[in-house]
């Protein structure tokens, strides 16, 4: 059998570079080699592609590589141009956001995970937040701002939210930007900080919570995992405690009881399809302490993909092992590609 050839996209321009290159060599040690032929694709952190039989998945080692400024689609790189599939391993800004898969559309290319447009969604916490609350979930009380108005922020903020409360610019990821405040004094400079990532920012009252993940994926059919639980070594989940310190305990499942986990099982499976998403996804909750409401935070569509990340090993957790969860992603790939084709070919009376 002809193997199928897997385009393997990593690194990035953003702040998760080196999760990606960790999720990356993960992924490419556990696919299945019998069937698969995979490629490596790397992203500098100058956003510079090239195109690498390094399999060491160190950015010392890669930076040797001769880059360009974007995937150049002449001779020379015939090989990446030739993947059957392509598959994404870049978590935040420029990877997870929609932006590459809207090449790879472009191309008329099958990749692995959510379409640009779910993408997107899923990255704008704004826009997100606005779906979740029409498919009827729960979450945290929030605001927004698109202008820096120090004068009506606070005032709008005493009003509605009370302290603690969490400010967040609307489109970064891993918790880079977010402060969590307790005065007007710290709010003000939360405020600026947040502005200084994005146009728009969120502001959100911090909820008592427990903290829970929760793995889905499909297309047309979604399987949800059971969730597991994260502690977080600090006041709350930020950049350090992901990627520097990890000292963040997990718990993989975590268990809860029927009547709560068939509750959380059903959030995930609402707030997925209220994104439009397709592929796989990590959806991310809070279940509040007191009234034991279940509340949506955000869904992450290219989460964490070490060995030891959350979205594999809930998967693992129920017997689907790293290579099978793999084989899965990339037949989802090509189904939601093919429906696609299908649906355009059928709209153009082909
Ligand atoms: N409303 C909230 N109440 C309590 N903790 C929160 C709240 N919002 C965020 N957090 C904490 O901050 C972390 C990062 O926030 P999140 O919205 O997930 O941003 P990111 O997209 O950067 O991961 C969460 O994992 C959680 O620990
Ligand atoms: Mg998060």
């Amino acid at each position: 059998m002809k193997k199928v050839k897997v385009g393997l996209i990593f690194g990035g321009k953003s702040a998760e570079h080196s999760v990606s290159l960790m999720s990356a060599a993960a992924i490419y040690q556990h696919l299945n080699k019998e069937r698969y032929e995979p490629f490596l694709i790397y992203i500098n952190r100058a956003g510079e592609w090239c195109l690498t039989g390094n399999t060491s998945f160190k950015e010392e080692e890669l930076k040797k590589e001769k880059f360009h400024s974007f995937m150049p689609w002449s001779s020379e790189w015939a090989a990446a141009l030739d993947a059957d599939i392509y598959f994404p391993v870049l978590h935040g800004p420029n990877g997870e956001d929609g932006r590459i898969q809207g090449l790879f559309e472009l191309a008329g290319k099958p990749f692995v995970g959510a379409d640009s447009f779910s993408s997107q969604l899923a990255m704008d916490k704004v826009t997100a937040k606005m779906l979740f609350a029409q498919a009827g979930l729960e979450q945290a009380p929030y605001l927004y701002f698109t202008e820096n108005n120090l004068e009506q922020i606070v005032e709008l903020t005493r009003k509605k939210l009370s302290f603690p409360i969490f400010v967040k610019p609307c489109s970064m990821g891993s918790s880079v930007g977010i402060r969590k405040v307790k005065d007007d004094a710290e709010l003000l400079a939360a405020v600026d900080l947040a502005f200084s990532y994005d146009n728009k920012i969120v502001i959100e009252k911090a909820i008592e919570m427990r903290e829970l993940e929760i793995s889905v994926m499909g297309n047309d059919e979604i399987m949800v995992s059971s969730p597991g639980e994260l502690l977080p070594s600090k006041e709350f989940y930020d950049y350090e405690d992901k990627y520097l310190k990890g000292e963040t305990q997990f718990r993989i499942p975590v268990r809860l009881g029927d009547e709560l986990e068939a509750r959380i099982k059903k959030t995930a499976h609402k707030a997925y399809r209220s994104l439009f998403l397709n592929g796989y996804a990590r959806v991310d909750l809070f279940l509040e302490k007191q009234s034991n409401a279940v509340l949506i935070n955000e869904i992450n569509t290219i989460p964490g993909f070490t060995a030891i990340s959350m979205f594999p090993k809930l998967w693992q957790a129920q017997g689907i092992s790293f290579a099978e969860l793999l084989e899965r992603l990339i037949a989802y790939g090509f189904d939601y590609f093919n429906q696609r084709k299908e649906n355009v070919d059928e709209g153009l009376g082909r």
